[in-house]
């Protein structure tokens, strides 16, 4: 039996988590988040104090000794960095940064991407990431590009953080997300930009509700062309 894939692909804050697991979860399909897969190796290498960025020979060497598992509870996806749930502890600033940096490291790409490739063969699926339409399922059935303005993206990004406790600044948050849109579309390997077949999707102005809706519209018509 063949499943459905749904690809989701844009830049950070332009809503894909929080949109695909709505729509995923009204469509009865599993949503998988790609981005969870590269910050759970991003702490890996924190943790061991590895320089992400200056010693790319000691991620791979970790990176062989390194297991990444996806499961889906009652709140949604958990991801096991070597066993352990990290799910909560991966959304930190220190840990975006870091997984910006291990996603330029082609040696990670590759072995995350088999393991997304795995998830899309067991279930319909809605993925998201950046580069889900052009490399990881380049034959999904529905591709999206969801992107906002940089400045809406950082002021959703710094509310959420807000909200979570952490201590920051709409400055600095702007400042980081400008960063890792560069990092991630500047990479040499498999960049964030937009699939051809794609169907690009401006939130910039919407609520949430609305972009909610949107996306299902545009998801449900196009599998049903299919
Ligand atoms: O939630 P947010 O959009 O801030 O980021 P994320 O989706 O959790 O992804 C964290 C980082 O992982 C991104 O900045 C990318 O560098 C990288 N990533 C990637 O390269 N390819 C993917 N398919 C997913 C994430």
């Amino acid at each position: 039996m063949s499943f459905r894939k749904v690809a989701i692909d844009g830049p950070a804050g332009a809503g894909k988590s929080t949109i695909s697991r709505a729509v995923a979860e009204e469509l009865g399909y599993v949503y998988i988040d790609t981005g969870a897969m590269y910050r759970a190796c991003a702490l890996k290498m924190l943790r061991k104090e590895i320089d992400i960025s200056g010693d790319v020979n000691s991620v791979i060497k970790a990176m062989n000794s390194t297991e990444i598992e996806i499961a889906h509870g009652e709140n949604g996806q958990i991801v096991y960095l070597d066993g352990e749930d990290v799910t909560g502890k991966i959304r930190t600033a220190e840990v975006s940064k870091g997984a910006s940096d291990i996603a330029k490291i082609p040696e990670v790409r590759l072995k995350l991407v088999d393991i997304q490739r795995a998830l899309a063969q067991k279930c319909n699926c809605i993925m998201d990431g950046r580069d889900i339409g052009t490399y990881v399922l380049p034959d999904a059935d529905v591709k999206i590009f969801l992107t906002a303005s940089v400045e809406e993206r950082a002021k959703r990004r710094y509310a959420e953080l807000v909200e979570k406790g952490v201590k920051t600044t709409p400055e600095e948050v702007l400042s980081d997300m400008k960063k890792r849109d560069a990092n991630d579309s500047g990479r040499e390997f498999a960049p964030l930009k937009q699939a051809e077949d794609s169907v690009l999707v401006d939130t910039t102005g919407n609520t949430l509700e609305k972009s909610v809706e949107l996306l299902k519209d545009i998801i449900i018509k196009n599998l049903n062309e299919i």
